[in-house]
């Protein structure tokens, strides 16, 4: 499939379909498949990936085709720029001039003091409980965050790097640059490098959290995930957006003459702090083991109280010429160590248990509970996943249970404990009806998930119609809004949005004319959207992104009368789902599956009945697809293949790939049409198919030999 230019992959059938697009349209679409992919990355990097690996691959590819065809897109803030193919080596590497260091852990008081024995021995001091007099530690918050290194010219910040394995890490210098606690002067022209850690305060993350929430997407799992996938952006206007901060914890100042020679950790940080770093002030020096414990007791509580989030103390030795005779072992150093605070436990009650039924109709069971402290925040639900793993956990309502932050941020049923029990608690079970809309609930064979199969269940409405806002990207229409329009009845069905007027607006809470005005503007706005957007704003079950684009290249060619487009289309999705259902498997990429849920959405009484002619009815208009570009040269132009079973060497993806730089084109399923089936161990129905109309099948070894066209 692929040739490479400057290592990135070029599809070259879909660099004719890029070529085919007038500038404008180009232009457009490079800035949504731009802006799609910036999101997934970061998604990706706080690990709440919103695509699989292969459909950020596709969305990627089209990225690389569209600035083949038109390389005046290829700006230096493109996701493209300067990339190899995943969002992992986005950077360039940077080699630490000295290793960043990682650090032994203790867990306990008891692990605290053999870390004293153990430095004490490597010093010949006495052992404890003997006093070491000229044994002093300083003890730091341990940020949890992501470690960086700062270089520093002659006063100037040049160059910032991640930690990466240790050795080398990532050249993430503009995004530094963006933080406002990064300084791009020192106070004195030195060179140096500074260490520390970069965060995101806990507000912050709660900000963005409610941000994504009310765009339907994915949260940050805790700060830190979110810090990291905020600095670890390949467009610093986005790290820009978020308020990171750093806390500076160690000096390697280059020697020169006039360097002032630093004996000591404490007059390190002092020192960073002259020369214009921030450094935390949460620390103490001077310190023998028992202040040290202490220290750790001390923040124990408090630190729930800080903006940001701290794990643990880190406790280091604090005179250099004492750390440089401990060394170190295996890349952790002897002088320093890692206390970690151990996620706080606390006991509460399950006063009850609630099924919330999501927008496919899942029932996700979670426990209120006795409103209790944990972590810094007052918890009083949390989710039970499903029903097997409140079986697994024995966990009955009226239990007392252990309820634990999981990283310290998301409550988490840790277990029940049955000897509290008085006999009162009652073990839960799922509901046969659906606690909303009172429908019979479903779990299918062998499946954890029970669910409400009512497509006009409110609860699954509502959810429904945030997936359509966000999809259709109604700018400025949040969760409470939706929430007021459908409870009011100004909002039943998807197209009720574009008949909504200024007036309607105005006259839900919150609202005044001027943000009605911007509403109203917004959502006229939405109006006209790609088809691909607007299918995969309809939260078909099993149909993302990449289906969406699919779909809505078949479709566009299918329906090629443009006058009353959408409403065409639907009765061909109708006619098409109602009486030849398999034909969906002629979309690229959709296997039986898929074809299976379209087909169910679509089909007469389906959850999609009628959705399409509202929307048209309420003036939706759609931007079709630019056709593709007939297949291309190449031994098999023209031709129509399926590939069926495993062909070695080659997944099925990378196999249709391959068929399409050959110039056919890979189909889902066997027709008359089909030109070859090539069959690999596995093969089924389709063989038997193939076999039955006449159509000539290859065998899976001779896969490569079909492509190169030594057999046609
Ligand atoms: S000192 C050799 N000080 O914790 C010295 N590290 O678990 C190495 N960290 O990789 C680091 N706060 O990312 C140090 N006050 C602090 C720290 C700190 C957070 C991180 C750092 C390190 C990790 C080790």
């Amino acid at each position: 499939m692929t040739d490479t230019i400057e290592g990135l992959p070029v599809d070259p059938a879909l660099v004719a379909e890029a070529a085919a697009l007038a500038e404008g349209e180009a232009a457009a679409r490079h800035a949504e498949l731009a802006a799609r992919i910036v999101e997934a990355n970061e998604a990706y990097y706080a690990d709440a990936p919103i695509l699989e690996d292969a459909e950020w691959d596709q969305l990627f590819r089209r990225l690389v085709a569209l600035e083949t065809a038109f390389p005046e897109l290829a700006t230096p803030d493109s996701p493209t720029r300067g990339v190899g193919a995943k969002p992992t080596t986005t950077f360039d590497e940077v080699r630490h001039r000295r290793p960043m260091l990682s650090l032994a852990n203790a867990f306990s008081h008891d692990e605290l003091r053999a870390f004293d024995g153990r430095v004490r021995r490597g010093l010949d001091m006495p052992a404890p409980p003997e006093p070491a007099p000229d044994l002093r530690y300083v003890a730091e918050l341990k940020i949890d965050g992501l470690a960086v290194t700062l270089r520093y010219e002659r006063g100037r910040f040049v160059q910032g790097a991640t930690r990466g394995d240790g050795l080398t890490g990532e050249d993430v210098t503009a995004n530094l640059r963006t933080i406002a606690t990064v300084p791009e002067r020192l106070t004195e022209p030195v060179s140096l490098d500074a260490r520390g850690e970069v965060y995101m305060p806990k507000a912050e993350f709660a900000r963005i959290n409610t941000e994504r929430e009310e765009q339907g997407l994915p949260l940050y799992a805790n700060p830190r995930n979110s810090g990291a996938g905020s600095l670890r952006q390949k467009d610093p206007a986005v790290t820009a957006a978020r308020q990171l901060a750093t806390w500076s914890y160690q000096l390697i100042e280059d020697e020169a003459a006039g360097t002032p020679q630093l004996a000591s950790q404490s007059a390190a940080l002092e020192r960073l702090e002259t020369l214009g770093f921030t450094v935390n002030p949460n620390r103490a020096s001077g310190l023998d083991i028992d202040d040290v414990i202490e220290f750790t007791d001390a923040w124990r509580e408090r630190r729930h109280e800080l903006p940001y989030e701290t794990d643990g103390v880190v406790v280091k030795v604090d005179r250099f010429d004492q750390q440089d005779r401990l060394g170190m072992v295996s890349r952790a150093p002897r002088w320093a160590i890692a206390y970690k605070y151990p996620p706080e436990q606390v006991e509460t009650v399950v006063e009850d248990i609630v099924p919330y039924v999501g927008r496919i109709g899942t029932l996700t069971p979670v426990a209120y509970l006795r409103p209790t402290k944990v972590a810094g925040s007052t918890v009083a639900r949390a989710t039970l996943h499903n029903l097997d793993e409140i079986r697994r956990k024995d966990i009955r309502v009226g239990d007392h249970v252990i309820l634990q932050k999981a990283g310290d941020v998301i409550p988490e049923v840790v277990r029940s404990l049955p000897d509290k029990r008085t006999g009162d608690e009652r073990t839960w079970d799922m509901p046969a009806a659906c606690p909303v809309c009172g429908t019979a609930i479903v779990r299918d064979e062998g499946a954890v998930r029970h669910y409400c199969p009512n497509p006009a269940c409110p609860a699954r409405v509502s959810q429904e119609f945030g997936t359509f806002v966000g999809g259709m990207d109604i700018e400025g229409a949040g969760w409470k809004t939706l929430e007021q329009l459908l409870q009011t009845g100004l909002v039943k069905r998807r197209g009720d949005f574009f008949r909504l007027s200024v007036e309607d607006l105005e006259g839900l809470d919150r609202f005044a004319r001027k943000s009605a005005e911007n509403l109203h503007a917004n959502i006229r706005k939405a109006r006209r959207r790609p088809l691909e957007r607007l299918i995969a704003s309809l939260g078909i079950p099993q149909v993302g992104w990449t289906t969406s684009i699919e779909l809505a290249h078949w479709l566009a060619a299918e329906v090629p009368q443009r006058e009353d487009w959408l409403v065409r289309a639907a009765a061909t999705l109708r006619d098409v789902a109602a009486s030849q259902p398999d034909r969906f498997e002629e979309i690229e990429g959709v296997g039986p599956t898929v074809a299976a849920a379209l087909a169910a959405w679509f089909a007469p009484g389906g959850a999609g009945e009628g959705v399409l002619e509202d929307l048209a009815d309420a003036g939706v208009e759609v931007e079709l697809p630019a056709p593709r570009a007939p297949a291309g040269d190449g031994p098999l132009a023209g031709k129509t293949v399926v590939v069926t079973g495993s062909i070695e060497g080659y997944s099925r993806e990378a196999a249709e790939a391959a068929v399409r730089s050959a110039g056919a084109k890979p189909a889902g399923s066997v027709s008359k049409k089909t030109d070859y089936v090539v069959a690999g161990p596995g093969a089924g129905s389709k063989l038997a198919k193939a076999q039955e109309l006449g159509v000539p099948v290859i065998d899976g070894g001779d896969f490569e030999r079909l492509i190169s066209g030594e057999l046609s």
